[in-house]
């Protein structure tokens, strides 16, 4: 390794580096030295590059930027802010592509290729010559696949997110991405929508460039990966098209060349209490139920120990304190010009861990003392909150011995307490086919139950827990039913579901047990989760051919690889061979 000086401007908003005056950087274990390799290494990069540049940073740009991924088509002009601001650092800033995935297009499910672009990227970083990473990402998976990679390789790393779309208005109504469309749909099937009316929303649905405009997983994302410390504060909810997001990119660009001089690495200052104020932000925010599976993730990347009820006990009494959608009634451009997450996080200052470092070096509380709220119709003051207890509870009993999640704020009260007979289905197609049958036994107060779609199952636990419920119902005017699934839901969506059941059904849990008719008893405030079967005629019970007969596992390719090592949804659903990492050591030359 060489070493060099550090001679690169910081940034106001960047740190000392504590004095230091030289850095090792990685990159030299390629391009030092005047042997037959590093005159390879050197040779193949060098296109019109000074020499000299082999001496600076190298930093990576993972841009998860696609034509195919709609929510983060626009990355590579925020890439081009980036490489600025690497550039006036001293730094050589590099554009590396890494898998993306467009939530709404990838099938069977984004989710299944969460953990194989996370691989992918990791790979990339650790083989390639890099001092220090940018990542860009927007859409749903993009953020924590990129996350995971970045814990795992453990290079300095830095989060752009790429920011929501601008609200869509329709009929002169704010129409929110996802979660309008759940809604309008429901209003077709119920009879009080027109189909025409529904398709003339679609060209309204998305206004600029950009990720979806409500408090998604998305959205969500980006402001708790803000609150984990792994973006520059304030950045994170910038719209896309903002031109704001451009300067706080070509800031970030200066950042990651200081933050390699400080060898500012995720395991140096990503911590458990990182996590608890993440958990504290996803719950004021009333962000999505998707933050658990990956932030869990993430954690098992830097072998740090989160559970699943480190959700209930940090997050649970945190007041919900932002009017989105879909727990309330605005969008994220109002989020922005309303103040933010640090507007939020100074609200519940107190509940913060100030021990918790951010990308600059400096705790996150240090950020909050200039942090107003401009609009508090939207960013509620902690005396007026959305609603009162907000955050994620974690149900254990019979029907999830590991655990299952639901987020009261988007529940309806009077489901929160609630005993039904279930109407199970087999999968997500058995569901398809029977739910508007007219003879199908269901009532207002029956409790839906579909399995086969955990991480194994399906594959790859997708977004269908938000059952929709049963056209004859709806026509009764029933908005709301208790619904019970081994999958996830869509952070746009939501109703009283428990979702994320662990064990899934696939996996042997008693999910798989169940039969339409059965009692089941949900109560929230005790945290349970229970079919009113006897344990001995449970025990006694083994899974229907229909069920089993969906879970034919894959022969060939990622999704047997994903099969036979995916985890369950309570510790994140990662691969067993991917949990903590193995940092950035190349153990042997290419040549
Ligand atoms: Fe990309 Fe919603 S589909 S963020």
């Amino acid at each position: 390794m060489v070493a060099i000086g550090v001679r690169w401007v910081i940034a106001p908003v960047l740190v000392p580096t504590g004095g230091r005056e030289t850095v090792s950087l990685r990159s030299a274990q390629w391009y030092a030295g005047d042997d037959r390799n590093s005159y390879i290494h050197r040779a193949w990069m060098r296109r019109g590059v000074p020499a000299d540049a082999f001496d600076r940073p190298q930093i990576a740009i993972a841009n998860t930027a696609s034509d195919l991924t709609p929510c983060n088509a626009h990355l590579s002009e925020v890439a081009a802010s980036v490489k600025n601001g690497i550039h006036e650092a001293g730094g050589i800033p590099l554009e590396l592509p890494v898998v993306s995935l467009g939530e709404t297009q990838v099938r069977p499910t984004a989710m299944l290729w969460r953990n194989m672009a996370a691989m992918a990227t990791e790979e990339m970083l650790r083989a390639n010559p890099i001092d220090g990473v940018v990542l860009l990402g927007g859409c749903d998976k993009t953020i924590p696949s990129l996350l995971m990679a970045a814990a795992s390789v453990d290079l300095p790393a830095v989060v752009v997110p790429g920011g929501p779309m601008l609200n869509g208005t329709f009929r002169g109504v704010p129409l929110g991405c996802g979660t309008d469309v759940w809604r309008l749909s429901e209003e077709v099937r119920a009879g009080t929508l027109s189909r025409e009316a529904f398709l003339r929303s679609e060209s309204s649905m998305i206004r600029s460039r950009g990720h979806c405009n409500t408090m998604g997983t998305a959205s969500t994302m980006a402001v708790v990966a803000e609150a984990l410390g792994t973006v520059v504060p304030g950045v994170a909810g910038t719209p896309a098209p903002d031109s704001r997001l451009l300067e706080a990119a070509h800031g970030t660009g200066r950042l990651i060349v200081d933050m390699v001089a400080a060898d500012r690495r995720p395991s140096t200052f990503i911590t458990h209490a990182s996590f608890a104020n993440a958990i504290v932000a996803l719950a004021a925010v009333g962000g999505s139920t998707n933050a658990v599976v990956h932030l869990l993730a993430i954690a098992g990347r830097l072998g740090i120990d989160l559970t699943l009820d480190d959700f209930d006990r940090i997050g649970s009494g945190v007041p919900v304190l932002v009017d989105l959608l879909p727990a309330g009634r605005f969008l994220m451009e109002d989020f922005h010009r309303a103040g933010g997450l640090l507007a939020v996080l100074r609200e519940v200052r107190d509940l913060l861990d100030p021990t918790a470092l951010t990308v600059t070096g400096a705790p996150l509380v240090d950020f909050l003392d200039d942090a107003p709220i401009w609009d508090p119709e939207v960013i509620r003051l902690r005396r007026e909150p959305l609603v009162e207890h907000g955050g994620i509870a974690v149900l254990r009993g019979n029907l999830a011995p590991d655990g299952a999640v639901i987020k009261p704020a988007a529940a309806s009260p009077h489901l929160l307490r609630h005993r039904g007979r279930a109407v199970v289905f087999d999968s997500v197609e058995d569901f398809h086919a029977r739910i508007d049958d007219p003879e199908l036994d269901v009532d207002a107060d029956s409790v839906l139950v579909l399995r086969g779609c955990g991480p194994r199952g399906y594959p790859g636990m997708p977004e269908v827990a938000n059952m929709p419920l049963p056209t004859k119902l709806l026509e009764q005017g029933v908005r709301d039913m208790v619904r019970i699934c081994d999958g996830r839901m869509s952070g746009t969506a939501y109703g009283t579901v428990v979702l994320h059941v662990a064990p899934e059904a696939a996996a042997g849990g008693p999910l798989a047990l169940v039969r339409s008719g059965d009692v089941i008893s949900l109560d929230v405030d005790a945290r349970r989760i229970d079919i009113e079967v006897p344990d001995d005629e449970l025990a006694a019970r083994s899974p229907s051919e229909a069920t089993l007969a969906g879970f034919a596992a894959p022969r060939r390719g990622w999704e047997r690889l994903y099969v036979d090592h995916v985890l369950q949804a309570d510790t994140g659903a990662d691969l067993d061979f991917l949990l903590g990492s193995t940092g950035s050591q190349v153990s042997r030359e290419s040549h």
